[in-house]
């Protein structure tokens, strides 16, 4: 006899959608289902897969922590700690009105900021939503669609008087994938990373691609600044919360920035840079330990989706932790346990089998359930995938969520973890900045990433403590592109 599968009530779905949910209990005689011992021997098999001991994560840590020193040491390393040009932190008193376009991994956005100084902003913003296709279609084409985005919205700010005519006012281009840059103002594009696959972009100066844009475009705006979306994190939190020195973004991707002495960054120098001064880093890091995997726990379930991907063996780090595969792992298990006869028999499982169909939101929703029957589990199954389930596979589902989300938390804890250890901010502590879908809306994942930093380091780990970012994209980018003006204007560096 199956165990109960009856429940009614309402779920609401991150889209918003109010979903009744009601099962039917003459169901339960039709379909064969795993007993709740199946599900419990499953699940111990998968805790022993995803958990990751202290010990293995200050492994990890000491070989992060090396990848790091070697990407400041030489060019080219898989960890490319590329070298931003933002100089030191903002003073706070930064002021004036602003452009910022934000090319994330999901969507574009585009603001005007103006800095008030004394840590205070106001911003207007609008948000538009990228389609797949955009994201694999011409690389132009798409910095064209950015060009007419700023172009709609600087025309709307001016017909109500927010600009004024005839200002070209300074753009801050926050753009979220690896580039290197020889100066502020421009990035060659290493590698797509978040399943972008744009053809003629890599390898080639996205400013200057964009920058052929605005021109095509009309757009009254100077590109003053390339940033990245971590790098513009570092700045605005720091801005309104000095204490910060790490910026971390967990969402669709996954990476940091911290600020560095330059005398510690070998390979910048011939610029001749006074070694004494300080610039922000953009790590990488979702690429850590790629190709080679010699340190990360992969499954069976993560090398799946490393080869499926458009950039197979890349971005290894990033594969295990952001949003866009924590729900593909979860999916990939329940697949496997389909394939072996354990789950769901007698019943369609096409809609589970369709790769991404599991979206990492869902799993934050299975996890966060409260009621006792696990309705908005229920609500998932057989809304999305017009499936069945008993209470004992619900729980099943509960705990492996948990599993995926814990693993990817207590990693995050180890870049964390090897920025500190590098930067000896352990003792003194510190605050990190940290920004991303994940971060902001996955429960309970800043308390994994706090109890990740303690198995590390022990009762110290307690000194560093993450909190919710200002948005870096839009405000940092501002800021950026204020301390920029402010250090060309005093002819600093003029040539980076
Ligand atoms: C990816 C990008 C990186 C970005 C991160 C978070 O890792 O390569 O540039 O910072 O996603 O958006």
């Amino acid at each position: 006899m199956p165990s109960s599968r009856r429940g009614s009530g309402t779920v609401t779905l991150p889209t918003g959608q109010l979903l009744a949910v009601h099962t039917r209990t003459q169901d339960e005689e039709d379909l064969p289902h795993a007993t709740k011992k199946t599900m419990a021997d499953h699940l111990r098999k998968y805790e022993s897969l995803f958990t990751l001991t202290p010990q293995r994560m200050r492994m990890i840590v000491e070989a992060f922590k090396e990848t790091l020193e070697l990407g400041l040491e030489k060019p080219e390393q898989v960890v490319p700690m590329i070298p931003t040009y933002v100089f030191g932190w903002p003073t706070g008193k930064e002021t004036g009105d602003f452009l910022a376009v934000d090319l994330g991994g999901t969507n574009l956005r585009v603001c005007l900021v103006t800095l008030q100084g004394e840590g205070k902003f106001e911003m207007t913003q609008t948000k538009y939503r990228l389609t797949e296709e955009q994201k694999q279609e011409d690389g132009q084409k798409l910095f064209d669609f950015c060009a007419e985005c700023l172009k709609t919205f600087v025309t709307t700010n001016l017909e109500d008087g927010t600009l004024k005519e005839g200002d070209t006012l300074p753009l801050g281009f926050t753009f979220s994938y690896p580039c290197f840059q020889e100066k502020i103002d421009h990035g060659q594009l290493i590698r797509w990373t978040k399943g972008f696959g744009a053809p003629n972009t890599e390898g080639r100066d996205v400013a200057a691609m964009f920058r052929e844009s605005l021109r095509k475009h009309n757009v009254p705006v100077e590109l003053t600044a390339l940033i990245n979306d971590t790098t513009g994190t570092l700045i605005a939190s720091s801005y309104v919360n000095p204490r910060t020195k790490i910026a971390v973004i967990f969402g669709t991707g996954c990476n940091a920035a911290y600020m560095e002495q330059v005398k510690d960054i070998p390979k910048i120098k011939q610029l001749g840079i006074d070694p004494d001064a300080e610039m922000a880093i953009n790590c990488e890091w979702g690429a850590f330990d790629s190709f080679e995997h010699e340190h990360l726990p992969r499954t069976k379930y993560d090398i799946i989706i490393d080869e499926q991907s458009n950039k197979p063996g890349e971005q290894a780090f990033e594969k295990l932790i952001s949003g866009r595969y924590l729900g593909e792992i979860l999916r990939l298990v329940i697949c496997e346990l389909i394939d072996d006869g354990v789950l769901f028999l007698g019943q369609e499982t096409y809609k589970i089998e369709i790769a991404y169909a599991l979206d990492t939101a869902f799993l934050s929703l299975m996890e966060s359930d409260p009621t006792e029957e696990l309705l908005m589990i229920i609500g998932i199954f057989t809304h999305f995938f017009a499936l069945e389930t008993t209470l004992a596979e619900r729980q099943f589902f509960r705990a492996l969520a948990k599993l995926v989300g814990r693993r990817a938390a207590r990693l995050s804890a180890c870049g964390i973890a090897a920025i500190v250890s590098k930067m000896n901010y352990l003792e003194e502590g510190c605050a990190v900045g940290a920004d991303g879908s994940l971060y902001n809306k996955y429960p309970g994942f800043a308390d994994r990433v706090h109890e990740g930093l303690q198995d590390v380091f022990g009762d110290k780990g307690r000194n560093i403590v993450t909190y919710h970012a200002e948005d870096g994209s839009g405000v940092g980018s501002a800021i950026i592109a204020a301390m920029t003006k402010v250090r060309k204007d005093a002819g600093l560096y003029l040539n980076v």
